[in-house]
């Protein structure tokens, strides 16, 4: 399936990532894709505060993968400067099986750039400009992800 929920503003974005945020449990893939500017870092903040995690999310441009504290931990990657590396460099830079195992939840920004070492299931979102906000795309890969989209896609039917 693909679930499309348009939003008209930044907060609008945050509560449904948060939305998203309460039905995980530890050691799910969130991958965003989309544009500069298409509301990928706006949506990790909202899965953050629905996270219960009070410290700001930055863009963690610099530093690969930034650790937050909530109800669970969060994984904050963006890959955007690690398009082309090998899949074993790509694991020595940012050691995505590591955060996997911690049962933390790992979201990746550009995730398209790592897209040979991705886990084949995973969510994807992508982040669509529109006239009147952002379209996001719920794209489940997987029948764990599927189910996740459904029970969230029906609480806002
Ligand atoms: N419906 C919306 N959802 C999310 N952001 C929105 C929306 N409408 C406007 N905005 C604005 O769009 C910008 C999105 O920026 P954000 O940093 O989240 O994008 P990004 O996809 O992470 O960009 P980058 O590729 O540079 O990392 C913010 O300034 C936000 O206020
Ligand atoms: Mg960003």
């Amino acid at each position: 399936m693909v679930w499309k929920v348009e939003t008209r503003s930044e907060n609008e974005t945050k509560v449904l990532a948060a939305k998203l945020a309460s039905k995980l449990s530890g050691g799910e893939v969130i991958c965003l894709l989309g544009e500069l500017g298409s509301g990928k870092t706006t949506f990790v903040q909202g899965l953050a505060e629905g996270l219960g995690i009070v410290a700001p999310i930055v863009s963690p441009t610099f530093t690969l993968v930034r650790e937050y504290f909530g109800r669970l931990m969060l994984f904050h990657v963006d890959a955007y400067r690690l398009s082309g590396l090998s899949a074993e460099d790509v694991q020595q830079q940012i050691g995505l099986l590591d955060y996997m195992e911690r049962k933390g939840v790992v979201v990746i920004e550009w995730a398209d750039m790592i897209a040979h070492i991705l886990p084949t299931e995973r969510l994807e979102i992508i982040f669509e400009h529109t006239e009147n906000g952002r379209l996001i795309n719920f794209m489940p890969i997987g029948e764990f992800y599927e189910s996740l989209v459904e029970r969230i896609a029906s609480e806002r039917r």
